[in-house]
């Protein structure tokens, strides 16, 4: 399939692109386009089709299912039921934005977009292409991110590019992802709200709005055991071709240990890479020294993850070792990814 690439400016929205965009959903094609979060792979969220299109693009497992992205919130009652009044009191606070509810589904909703469940996710995103491309589609995209299944999200078009050129119609470049990891789910279909994923609005920020928010338990655990409520959480997901583990401990411990590992690992020409942190970054002697941010700043941490997990595939590194970082705030978020990007596997200094 031929697919075309169009180059948007956030500031000057080229409508007639936009336009071209929404027919190709409308009449059951694939667009990727640009979010605050990560970049969203979007077909027609009431043509089961499209939703089988779009598992068959990423290779995904039909089981996990995609959110459904508006532009307005007198939209939700098409595509949610029985909807709780909280729902409209965190719509307020958190949408436009990079939040995502859990909802009782309607029922022409198809179950393909909602992976044979009876809820769907709903989202509302701020960015300023993905608002007008939603509309010019007929304001229901469903969209998963616009990786291959398995990959991290992609932060910006260069990666959806990698993994979806000749797979869909055409991709949106709006430039890099504000935020850089995918939007916070919060299931508000049970008794109390629960956080299915952690995100940049964290369980403080919905706390302002609602009485309780509990935690999916499964979330920063190996999920071997429990299964998580969110379906995709339980797949391996994005893990670099590298062999990643997370070195945890005090910094100068973390430090010593790693460059002791990179050092043997050289030993045996395995190239080396480190996550490090601009207060870390010089310390380290691996092939591939990356910082993800500051650790005063965790909104960029959150941000350069995946990026920099790509990073590491582009460079053929064997073997990465990341610092590790709180369960707290934002940074919960960033600690999940990187979990399952190693596949739990976390070393205690
Ligand atoms: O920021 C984001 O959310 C991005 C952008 C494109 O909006 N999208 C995204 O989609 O991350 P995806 O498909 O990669 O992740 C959707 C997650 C999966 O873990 C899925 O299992 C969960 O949402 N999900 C979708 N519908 C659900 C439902 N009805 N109940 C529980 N979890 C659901
Ligand atoms: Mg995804």
């Amino acid at each position: 399939m031929e697919t075309r690439v169009v180059k948007i400016d956030i500031k000057n929205i080229d409508t007639e692109a936009i336009e071209d965009a929404g027919r190709i959903i409308r009449d059951g094609g694939l667009v990727a386009f640009p979010t605050e979060t990560v970049y969203g792979l979007g077909g027609d969220a009431f043509n089961p089709k499209s939703s089988q299109k779009i598992y068959a693009a990423k290779g995904r497992p039909s089981d996990n299912p995609l959110i459904v992205h508006i532009a307005d919130l007198s939209d939700l009652g098409k595509v949610a039921k029985d909807i709780p009044d909280a729902v409209y009191k965190v719509a307020k606070a958190f949408w436009p934005g990079p939040l995502t509810m859990i909802l009782k589904k309607v029922d022409n909703l198809p179950k393909e977009t909602t992976g044979g469940l009876d809820t769907v996710a709903v989202r509302m995103p701020v960015h300023p292409v993905a608002l007008d491309f939603i509309r010019a589609a007929g304001g229901f995209v469903a969209a998963p991110s616009a990786n291959l299944s398995g990959k991290p999200s992609p932060t910006s078009s260069k990666y959806v590019i990698e993994d979806m050129f000749g797979r869909i119609e055409m991709i949106i470049d709006g430039g890099d992802s504000d935020i850089g990891l995918e939007s916070t789910i919060i299931d508000m279909t049970s008794e109390e709200p629960m956080i299915l994923r952690p995100g940049f609005i964290t369980q403080d920020d919905l706390l302002r709005v609602l009485l309780t928010v509990n935690i999916d338990e499964t979330i920063m655990s190996d999920t071997s055991g429990k299964a998580p409520k969110a379906p995709g959480m339980k797949y391996r997901h994005y893990a670099p071709k590298g062999d990643l583990t997370i070195i945890d401990g005090e910094t100068k411990k973390v430090i010593d240990y790693i460059n002791q590992k990179v050092l043997t690992a050289r030993a045996d020409n395995i190239r080396t890479g480190v996550i490090s942190t601009d207060e870390t970054y010089s310390f380290y002697e691996a092939d591939a020294v990356k910082t993800i941010g500051s650790r005063n700043d965790e909104a960029s941490i959150a941000k350069n993850l995946f990026r920099i997990l790509r990073e590491f595939d582009d460079e053929d590194i064997d073997l990465i070792f990341a610092e590790s970082f709180s369960n707290t705030g934002i940074s919960m978020a960033t600690m999940n990814r990187l979990l399952k990007a190693a596949g739990h596997k976390e070393v205690k200094l």
